[in-house]
């Protein structure tokens, strides 16, 4: 089954609004990762967070604990975004921490890796994973969802056209080191979608077509 995963990011602005948007995409089946101050309103089986703290519990203002998303209903979160990384300095240490504490209460980790512009793929991503994944027992290091995610072709940040050719050279990379699962991230609509997985992406991860409702769910039609 493909994975095809929303990523609202910091979108809507109103909980009216997420509530039209959830019920215009839930039929979909698809992982729906809203804000987490939507995530208690909308009972579904297929919920993700956008980011978890590397701690369950303490003194940690602003944070949410991957236990708490656990108690919510939440099945899967997404680690290490780009957007995080650039914008809030989360480095792959924190991403590491991160994801063996998403592990530890049961989540599924969607961790994000990619290059920004004019940056060696093979190196950057290379590190990435390395780092990240450094100390992941075996039995869990399958667990995690690899999305590789090139910065410069993300819809916010660049926008650039990383075709499902080249956008393929990075996962072979990826698969030379890991065996886990490698969506892929950057601009995915519904008339590229299929390229992507076509060629060997087991799932894609969507920003901005999103939020859109009816492309959204034609983004599941045409995977
Ligand atoms: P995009 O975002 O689809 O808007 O490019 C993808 C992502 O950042 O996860």
């Amino acid at each position: 089954m493909k994975l095809i995963i929303a990523n609202w990011k910091c979108n809507p602005q109103t909980l009216a609004e997420a509530k039209k948007l959830f019920n215009g995409v839930k039929d979909t089946g698809a992982i729906i990762c809203p804000p987490f101050i939507y995530l208690s309103v909308f009972n579904y089986k297929f919920l993700g967070a956008q980011d978890c703290h590397y701690e369950q519990s303490g003194a940690f203002t602003g944070e949410v604990s991957p236990k708490m998303l656990k108690d919510l209903g939440c099945k899967y979160v997404i680690i290490g975004h780009s957007e995080r990384r650039i914008h809030l300095q989360e480095t792959d240490e924190m991403i590491n921490k991160k994801l063996k504490a998403a592990l530890k209460k049961g989540l599924t980790p969607i961790l994000c890796v990619g290059e920004k512009k004019g940056e060696k793929a093979e190196i950057v991503v290379g590190n990435q994973l390395n780092k990240d994944l450094e100390g992941i027992a075996k039995k869990n290091l399958n667990k995690i969802i690899i999305a590789y995610e090139p910065v410069w072709a993300i819809s916010t940040s660049g926008g650039g056209y990383c075709s499902p050719e080249r956008a393929n050279e990075v996962r072979k990379i990826i698969k030379r080191k890991v065996t886990n699962k490698i969506i892929y991230g950057g601009s995915v609509d519904s008339k590229d979608v299929k390229g992507y997985l076509d060629i060997g992406f087991e799932g894609v991860l969507v920003g901005s077509a999103s939020l859109d409702a009816k492309e959204f769910v034609k983004i599941n039609k045409n995977a």
